[in-house]
């Protein structure tokens, strides 16, 4: 059985729906839900689901990456994870941490990558008018936004789309592909997953 770390930032509904997704005959189960903002939503509902949590305040540390990371890293060496999951992860992790767990991080990315790395991502399509968004899941390297891509899902943009309305369909999207992606990548199995 594989072992499942998630991190979070946030409200979490992306560690929800992998938490969720974890039973049955799926070969993972989610082992530590890790934060770096002590106030994230998502901590209280890792606990409802009786997932193991915790939380290493990155403010403390301010601009010493190395230092946040020397601790962040304590967690997770307790929890053993297999895989390590970013979801609304909202802090970089260095070269060195990502080498650590080389080939067993895997983030979503509101985008579809390569296009729009980075933040605002929803603001940069819609100013692009494009005429589709969507999300990505990858596997993380050093590199931000930009390793193997394990799966995505579109979504078209419609007339007088907004930040918040394209934001939301994303979303929607996000929690139906990270699951699909992670039992795959639990089995071994890296064919990408495309949706719709
Ligand atoms: C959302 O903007 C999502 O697109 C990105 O992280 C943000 C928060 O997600 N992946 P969550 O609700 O905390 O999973």
């Amino acid at each position: 059985m594989k072992r499942v770390a998630i991190l979070i930032s946030g409200g979490g509904s992306n560690m929800l729906r992998l938490v969720e997704s974890m039973t049955g005959d799926h070969s993972a189960r989610p082992v530590l839900v890790l934060s770096n903002n002590p106030k994230a939503g998502g901590l209280i509902k890792a606990q409802q689901h009786g997932v193991q949590v915790a939380v290493v305040d990155h403010r403390p540390f301010g601009k010493d990456r190395a230092a946040f990371e020397a601790e962040l890293i304590k967690p997770l060496q307790a929890a053993q994870p297999d895989i390590i999951c970013l979801a609304g992860f909202m802090r970089i992790l260095s070269a060195e941490f990502v080498a650590q767990f080389n080939g067993r991080i895997l983030n979503i990315h509101p985008s579809l990558l390569p296009k729009y790395k980075g933040l605002n991502t929803h603001a940069r399509a819609l100013a692009s008018e494009d005429s589709e968004a969507g999300c990505t899941v990858h596997l993380v390297t050093p590199v931000l936004d930009d390793g193997p891509i394990l799966g995505q899902a579109k979504v078209p943009i419609v007339e007088n789309e907004t930040v918040d309305s394209l934001a939301a369909k994303v979303l929607r999207m996000e929690h139906q592909l990270y699951p699909k992606v992670l039992k795959k990548f639990a089995q071994n199995e890296t064919q990408p997953v495309y949706l719709p």
